[in-house]
């Protein structure tokens, strides 16, 4: 199997890896944490961190009620929290670059996980609701492209759920450094570095063009769901 380098491009994995389905994979060097915010240190880490934000989990169970039919792909699926709000009936795959999120997303069987690119070709998966968990906002400016990979996987619509960009403020610069570069800095997209987000009208208006409907604000994140 191909090692992923975080930082570095990534080969599109097919197969449900070894390491995926053991949850073990090589330990990072303190060199390579150095690449990651506080949330991407470790899978508790980051669920602590989401309940910090959203204590009733409004978001996550928002989410859960909209899903339609009997199979979901969540692409940028984190830890997978949103397995734990579905029912049992329903099949759950996520796709994630970070290696640690994908085996303890197996590990606590949590549904079933691929270390994936979900920029890149996803032809090979399909499901009935696919969801965008805050996600966008990570993968900016190839926000389009993930949409439409996710148009291609779903057979009944797409879930949405994204945060924008807070207005300006005398400590804009500084939150935004501490929010991108030392909390939520994912290792994955150089953009998060420096590259600023939608604002609410923009963000309104992207997914307006993308023909989303039945919008809600649910705590800090704008929720939609585009119908295929
Ligand atoms: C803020 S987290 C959201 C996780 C989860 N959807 C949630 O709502 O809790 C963003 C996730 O997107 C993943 N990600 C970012 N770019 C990616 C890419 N190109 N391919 C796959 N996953 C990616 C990160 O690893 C991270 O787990």
């Amino acid at each position: 199997m191909e090692e992923i380098k975080i930082g570095m491009k990534y080969p599109n994995i097919n197969t449900v890896t070894q390491n995926e389905m053991k949850g073990t994979r090589k330990r990072k060097t303190i060199k390579e944490r150095l690449n990651f915010g506080i949330m991407y240190q470790h899978p508790r880490i980051y669920d602590f961190a989401i309940w910090l934000n959203d204590p009733k989990q409004l978001i996550v169970k928002t989410l859960a009620k909209n899903i339609e039919g009997n199979s979901v792909l969540d692409l940028g699926c984190g830890t997978g929290t949103l397995y734990t709000h579905l029912p049992d009936t329903v099949e759950y795959t996520g796709l994630d670059l970070n290696e640690d999120f994908i085996a303890f997303v197996n590990k606590k069987n949590r549904g079933t996980a691929h270390v994936r690119d979900i920029l890149k070709d996803l032809s090979d998966f399909q499901a009935d609701t696919v969801v965008l968990s805050d996600v966008l906002h990570h993968v900016t400016p190839q926000h389009q492209q993930l949409i439409d990979n996710a148009l291609l996987c779903a057979r009944k619509k797409v879930i949405i759920s994204a945060c924008y960009e807070k207005e300006e403020g005398p400590f804009k610069r500084i939150s935004e450094f501490i929010g991108r570069q030392i909390i939520d800095n994912d290792g994955l997209n150089d953009q998060r570095a420096g590259a600023g987000w939608l604002k609410l009208d923009e963000l309104l208006s992207f997914l307006k063009d993308n023909n989303g409907e039945n919008f809600q604000k649910v705590l800090s994140h704008i929720h939609c769901e585009i119908k295929v």
